[in-house]
């Protein structure tokens, strides 16, 4: 099988190609995904901007940790990573940008967040709500070990205080980049990742980096169709031990 080998062969720009854009350019999709208003949502406190360790120290501090601590994580933990994974830096007349490069500012990756062991939030799968800094229980219920199952096996993924999923939603980048668009979300969802790592550490935290998961496995508890919207990468959150 060759297909990786085609994908990178034919989503090269060339000078005579930019591969092909997408005949309405017209028509941008909407920058977040939504849910009926009757679900539970829960505003997070404003996160610390300020402060926090320096960025060299966390930098040379973080390493993937893969155990962690049993006690609840306080909430204002879960905020500050959540604000530094995707939350809203600059507010304009016509856009919001976010703690994180994308690219064309069209912000594909969504960000789930399944909680195991938080103070104040009942275990489920909540989405992150970028524009007003909030979370939406989308599924109550233990699926720590059912995320860890699905990454292979990974029981870091059950025993974190909560891991934070990241989707594409493909037809958000395709609308302007085609097919360019698969490579460009792995890229926006590495420097999401990198910002969790980092916030983590500044925060007293650890985290791990997920590749390896059962995509349909994920797709299922995270509740989107795989084919529009898709799972591409993980990390699990907690204090190491
Ligand atoms: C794309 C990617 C996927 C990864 N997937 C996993 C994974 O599934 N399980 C895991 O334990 N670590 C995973 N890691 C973490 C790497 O194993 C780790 O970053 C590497 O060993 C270097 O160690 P460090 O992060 O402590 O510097 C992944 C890292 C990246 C960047």
């Amino acid at each position: 099988m060759t297909y990786g080998d085609d994908f990178q062969r034919l989503s090269k720009y060339s000078r005579d190609s930019l591969g092909g854009r997408s005949p309405g350019l017209h028509g941008k999709p909407p920058l977040y995904k939504t849910y009926p208003p009757d679900l539970e949502r829960f505003e997070l406190e404003k996160p610390d901007r300020s402060g926090g360790m320096p960025l060299y120290s966390a930098l040379q501090q973080r390493r993937s940790e893969r155990n962690y601590g049993k006690t609840a994580l306080p909430v204002s933990k879960l905020s500050q990573v959540l604000w530094a994974a995707q939350g809203v830096t600059l507010s304009t007349e016509y856009h919001q940008f976010r703690t994180a490069p994308s690219a064309g500012g069209l912000f594909p990756i969504e960000t789930y967040c399944v909680i195991n062991n938080v103070e104040g939030f009942k275990p489920g799968v909540y989405h992150y709500q970028v524009p007003i800094h909030a979370l939406v229980l989308i599924r109550e219920g233990s699926f720590g070990t059912g995320l860890a199952r699905a990454a292979l096996g990974q029981k870091m993924l059950r025993d974190a205080s909560f891991n934070l999923v990241w989707s594409a939603m493909i037809d958000r980048s395709k609308w302007k980049y085609d097919q360019r668009a698969y490579r460009y979300v792995y890229l926006d969802a590495g420097h999401i990742a990198q910002n969790t790592a980092l916030a983590a550490v500044s925060c007293g935290l650890g985290s791990c980096q997920v590749g390896a998961f059962f995509d349909r496995e994920v797709d299922e508890i995270i509740g989107v169709d795989g084919e529009k919207e898709f799972s591409i990468y993980m990390s699990s959150i907690g204090k190491p031990v």
